[in-house]
């Protein structure tokens, strides 16, 4: 049952109203806090890694441990590949055992980003994977990639149309004005009225694109639970787990300066990792899901 594709899970996910957090993991401590606590949530879980990790720690070694831990979890857990730009690199994570790409090609015109999606969509779907492809730009900084706000262009709901159909995608990520990294505003300026549009223009009948709201951290519960509402349904989080990691491991290495024993700090690290994740599942509703 553990080993799921993004597609499976976030149909239900679309259909039932409810989102299914995807988490950027940057070690593999981070990647078992994630599984554990949506083990004791009894919640589907997206696992994300960006290109920089994914190459430090090998996709190889990642998908091998991500299939490890998931065939012995009792929830459907999905590995996902998060902004790779490299159509390469997408096929190199295919084949080494994730089971989502995310392509990102929303840098490039319309014609080459529907190229380029297409072609990963194609390679993935030959092996029953799920392919994510962007929309419009994501502003702020993920992955060490800075894109300006005023050069995030939101996305157009005709053209999503469009590039859903042509690029055969499984999952759609529309730029709404959600950014990554930490928000400079305590109120964001969100475009609540095209996600609705764009939910419903591709699955208002029923449910055959999932949609992906890209941005996270720092935006308020209230928020969160209305970009859900509209039909957002795989969720995803990144800078506030590396908040979470850097932050705990400082405190408890201030608080212990004479103890030298690693296997403290990670403990100290998933705790804390577990509870921000647990938190998370009962905002998105997806708690009691699996
Ligand atoms: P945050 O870093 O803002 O949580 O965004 C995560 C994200 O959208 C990863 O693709």
């Amino acid at each position: 049952m553990a080993i799921e594709n993004a597609k499976q899970m976030l149909l239900k996910a679309t259909a039932e109203k409810y989102a299914v957090g995807a988490f950027n993991i940057t070690n593999i401590i981070q990647m078992k806090a994630v599984v554990k606590a949506a083990v004791r949530k009894k919640s589907p879980l997206i696992i994300q890694t960006s290109v920089s990790p994914s190459k430090f720690l090998q996709p190889e070694v990642l998908g091998a441990v991500y299939r490890t831990i998931a065939e012995q979890a009792p929830i459907p857990i999905c590995l996902h590949l998060d902004h790779c730009n490299d159509v390469d690199y997408c096929k190199t994570c295919a084949d080494v055992g994730y089971t989502n790409i995310m392509i990102d090609a929303s840098h490039h015109d319309f014609e080459e980003n529907i190229r380029q999606t297409r072609e990963v969509s194609d390679y993935c779907h030959a092996r029953d994977l799920s392919v994510e492809g962007e929309l419009g730009t994501v502003s702020g900084i993920e992955d060490q990639v800075i894109v300006a706000e005023d050069a995030a262009q939101l996305c157009d709901p005709e053209m999503a149309i469009e590039f859903v159909e042509r690029t055969g995608i499984d999952l759609l990520a529309p730029a709404i004005g959600t950014a990554h990294g930490v928000y400079k505003t305590s109120n964001p300026k969100l475009d609540f009225d095209r996600l609705a549009t764009i939910a419903d223009m591709i699955n208002g009948v029923e449910p055959t694109t999932p949609i992906v709201i890209h941005g996270g951290t720092g935006l308020a519960p209230g928020v969160v639970r209305k970009l859900v509402a509209l039909g957002g349904s795989k969720f995803n989080v990144s800078t506030e787990l590396k908040h979470v990691l850097l932050d705990t491991t400082f405190d408890y290495i201030s608080a212990n300066r004479d103890q030298y024993n690693p296997g403290k700090v990670d403990l100290a690290v998933t705790e804390s990792i577990i509870g921000c994740i647990e938190k998370w599942m009962d905002l998105l509703g997806s708690s009691g899901k699996a």
